[in-house]
């Protein structure tokens, strides 16, 4: 009896010294805590009890600006700097409104001035526009997307090195902006008002970064899918898709957005920056949005989730279309991506081991389908790998 007694006491007093150590913790960990928990839980009940974006019509649309008429002068506050290095005829037509060759993709390649090794990596390997004609039978444009070297001191070498690497191989597209994370903005404008201007003939619009892995060939048979089904490719926004996510208020990341620049929650969903697939629709939508609303939110991804709501356009998540993480390294992965991020040096030998025939030998019918199922299983559903494709996509 009384030992037991004795017991309960013990327990109760551990139990209000954690309650009290726990408020301390609270206290003085709030900002991780609002950070990873609160901000969350907030972004995400408005995202689905309230759902509302209506907001971003009266803030973000600056009438002065205002141009009906899609006109292409240069306008700077809207982000749009003129070109330094451009290829008009890229797509075959001049930007004159004749039609132009039959582009099934136009690949857009978020780089920077530096980045001469990506670049390369990218020629030679996913982006090697010769061999999606030759091998996969689609015409798909590749070119890079640029600002100037942020360094002033350095920029002028840095442009010598560019221009000799264009009259190579003629894929830079190069604006008259410092190529900033901040300036993200200015380069995903540049990308749509090329589009528009200078390939809008293109079914499919891509945005991706220099440090992704295309897999080529699943990409052209999604959207040779796409466009064979009931949509006929219209109407198409598709990526990792973030639902609800909260703006980041700690002052010291990279993502940092202020409350005087976005008051709200919560965003409205968008794919990550990584890489996304627009229609040639959507891509035209997208383009008349950056006329009307004004640029000022410098996370490109983001603004684009601004440009499509107002649009009332939304994102379709794929789940072979990656966010942040590097995919698995396996026939049995390879046979279904589409993208995986953080890539460099090992570009190359990715590009020869995911094309490669053998990864088609993997035995088909029943026995391959369990195989494979318990391999991705392993693969994406254990929480070692994290960040790349979901556990969903095990079973897809
Ligand atoms: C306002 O926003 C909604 C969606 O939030 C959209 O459907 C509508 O077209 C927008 N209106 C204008 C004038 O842009
Ligand atoms: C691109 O592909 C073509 C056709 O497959 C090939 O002949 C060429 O060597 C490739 N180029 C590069 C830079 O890898
Ligand atoms: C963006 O580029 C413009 C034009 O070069 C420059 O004036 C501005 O400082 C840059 N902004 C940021 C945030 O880097």
């Amino acid at each position: 009896m009384f030992m037991n007694f004795r017991r309960i006491h013990k327990v109760q007093c551990i139990q209000l010294l954690t309650t009290g150590l726990m408020l301390c913790g609270m206290i003085v960990f709030w900002e991780e805590l609002d950070h990873h928990v609160v901000s969350h839980l907030r972004a995400f009940t408005y995202r689905y009890l309230i759902n509302s974006y209506d907001f971003l019509n009266s803030s973000f649309i600056s009438n002065h600006h205002h141009r009906k008429d899609g006109s292409n002068s240069v306008d700077v506050s809207k982000g749009n700097y003129p070109y330094l290095i451009n290829h008009p005829d890229k797509c075959g037509g001049s930007g004159d409104g004749k039609t132009g060759d039959d582009v099934m993709l136009l690949l857009f390649v978020k780089s920077s001035p530096e980045n001469f090794e990506q670049r390369q990596a990218i020629r030679d390997t996913w982006g090697n526009e010769s061999f999606i004609w030759t091998e996969l039978g689609a015409s798909v444009k590749v070119v890079f997307a640029l600002g100037i070297h942020q360094d002033g001191s350095q920029r002028a070498k840095l442009q010598a090195a560019l221009l000799l690497e264009d009259q190579a191989y003629g894929d830079l597209i190069q604006q008259n902006f410092e190529d900033t994370f901040h300036n993200l903005t200015a380069k995903l404008i540049l990308q749509f008002h090329w589009g528009h201007k200078y390939c809008c003939q293109a079914r499919f619009l891509m945005s991706a970064d220099d440090d992704i892995f295309i897999h080529m060939p699943n990409l052209v048979k999604y959207l040779r899918q796409v466009m064979s089904s009931q949509s006929g490719g219209r109407d198409l926004w598709v990526g990792h898709v973030h639902r609800g996510a909260p703006p980041v208020r700690r002052k010291n990341s990279k993502y940092h957005v202020p409350y005087d620049l976005y008051p709200w929650s919560s965003y409205p969903d968008y794919t990550a920056g990584a890489g996304y697939v627009v229609s040639g629709d959507v891509a035209a939508k997208i383009y008349h949005a950056t006329l009307l609303l004004n640029p000022s939110i410098y996370i490109d991804d983001v603004f684009m989730g601004i440009c499509a709501k107002t649009m009332g356009i939304s994102p379709q998540e794929h789940v072979y279309i990656s966010g942040e993480g590097k995919a698995p390294y396996h026939p049995c992965i390879y046979d279904r991506m589409i993208t995986s991020h953080g890539h460099a040096t090992d570009l190359r030998s990715l590009w020869q081991a995911a094309t490669n025939p053998t990864v088609h030998s993997i035995p088909k019918g029943f026995i391959g389908n369990l195989y494979c199922t318990v391999v991705r299983v392993v693969l994406l559903c254990l929480p070692y790998y994290q960040n790349t494709y979901s556990c969903m996509a095990a079973f897809i």
